[in-house]
């Protein structure tokens, strides 16, 4: 086993060209794990504090040299001095969060915090030299996670609206979601032909279909139903069926069309109260049959979350992302009143490694299903790739199934699933 050597951190930049951090754990051995923090455009207010520099006169405020600073001469050397070794990712983690002493990590920041979090873990990985997704697993096990490695399921993101597209959609994403019974290589072949019909189409149809932030097409429409109408098409046309080879899915980002007390989408002539949007809802699942609905209501709106849990939910899965924040006491809450049957899981809204499986243990532990998931600010860092197959979540959604930051991502599980294959294959 190795002890830390020295860790340093800098500023990169994400698929947006907004700073983010990248920090690399070097050991005594010589190892090193490099991690860079991804960042979200429709954030949660309850997430813990990205810590930006606010200093205009670079980046436009949005520099990242304070977190930079803080890995480099507060929690760097901390870490050194401790003597500890890097395959004590809890007790690493619990020394993270103790150095930070705040609720919400609004000291040190929860991006530089995750940043040494994450670079400790691939560095503990390549010392021990085992793949990234089996030290992920060993930790989750450590956890009390009865984890068992597999490739998740892949949630598309074909569309993108809302604060992600420059087109008018008010839903954030519109999810294509290939059957569980396919392997991951399939999956993404039906995500990507599927994905080549929708662009062929729209751009047939004279709707502008730039991509957005997550890679999916960002279309001028009528309505936002009308982009579920135009996946039906295009899944048809690339000659698959809805309700067996591929679902549909949403994730409508409520948050960015509610205000006092409504809700404002383009697809009724007047706002919605949360009554006539869950009934909304329950519409559009009669016609689409949908196998994720992900923030359907405002992320304090719990009573909301309740009643349309007890109308959709032993149909739907119910993901709470907003709304919980990676954070165990709204999980806690949200299991306790039944606001939902399934968590998204994001790191950099907690901060460490240890927290993220605490979340996924609580969860899978009520019965619910584990979506983990990127930031629509991306690196090409694959390390929730791996994740997500350590923790062995149900599914995993990345973005459209093209653009570099999403791919090296999709491509890093179809790796792993070929490398699963082949080492069971030849221990036998
Ligand atoms: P974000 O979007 O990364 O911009 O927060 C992703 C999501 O809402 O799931
Ligand atoms: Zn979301």
């Amino acid at each position: 086993m190795s002890k830390i050597k020295r860790i340093w951190s800098y500023e990169i930049l994400d698929s947006r060209a907004t700073p983010t951090i990248e920090c690399v754990c070097l050991l005594e051995s010589g190892v090193l794990g490099v991690y860079s923090v991804p960042s979200g455009a429709s954030t949660g207010t309850h997430e813990s504090l990205e810590l930006r520099d606010k200093d205009e006169t670079r980046y436009r405020g949005k520099g990242v040299l304070k977190a930079v600073q803080n890995v480099n001469e507060v929690i760097g050397p901390s870490l050194v001095l401790s003597g500890i070794d890097a395959t004590k990712q809890s007790e690493i983690d619990a020394k993270l969060i103790e150095m930070d002493g705040t609720e919400n990590k609004t000291r040190l920041g929860a991006n530089s915090i995750l940043s040494v979090s994450g670079a400790v873990c691939k560095a503990a990985a390549a010392e021990q030299k085992i793949g990234l997704y089996e030290w992920i697993n060993k930790l989750a096990i450590e956890k009390g996670i009865k984890a068992k490695m597999h490739i998740p399921t892949a949630v598309f993101n074909m569309i993108n609206g809302g604060l992600h597209g420059a087109g008018n959609l008010d839903f954030q994403e519109f999810f294509l979601i290939p059957a569980s019974t396919k392997s991951f290589s399939e999956g993404l072949r039906i995500g990507a032909e599927i994905y080549m019909v929708i662009g062929q189409n729209l751009a047939r149809r004279g709707a502008i279909h730039s991509v957005g932030d997550e890679g999916g097409y960002a279309p001028n429409l009528f309505t936002n139903a009308d982009a579920l109408e135009i996946m039906v098409e295009a899944i048809g046309q690339a000659n698959y069926q809805v309700g067996r080879d591929v679902f549909l899915g949403l994730d409508v980002a409520s948050n960015t069309f509610y205000s006092d007390g409504v809700y404002t989408i383009r697809d009724k002539s007047a706002p919605l109260n949360e009554d006539s949007l869950i009934s909304y809802y329950k519409e559009l699942n009669n016609i689409y049959h949908m196998a994720i609905l992900e923030d359907p209501l405002y992320e304090d709106a719990w009573e909301g979350w309740k009643k349309l849990k007890s109308i959709l939910g032993s149909q739907v899965s119910i993901v709470g992302d907003d709304l919980l924040v990676t954070n165990i006491k709204r999980l806690e809450k949200a299991i306790q009143n039944d606001s939902c049957n399934a968590v998204l899981v994001k790191p950099n809204q907690v901060g460490t490694i240890s927290e993220t499986l605490d979340v996924i243990k609580k969860s899978y532990d009520a019965n619910w299903k584990v979506m983990v998931s990127h930031r629509s600010g991306e690196t090409n860092d694959s390390f929730i790739a791996d994740f997500a197959v350590g923790v062995g979540s149900h599914y995993v959604k990345f973005g459209a199934p093209a653009r570099g930051e999403r791919i090296s991502k999709y491509n890093r599980l179809a790796a792993i699933e070929k490398e699963l294959l082949y080492k069971n294959e030849s221990s036998k």
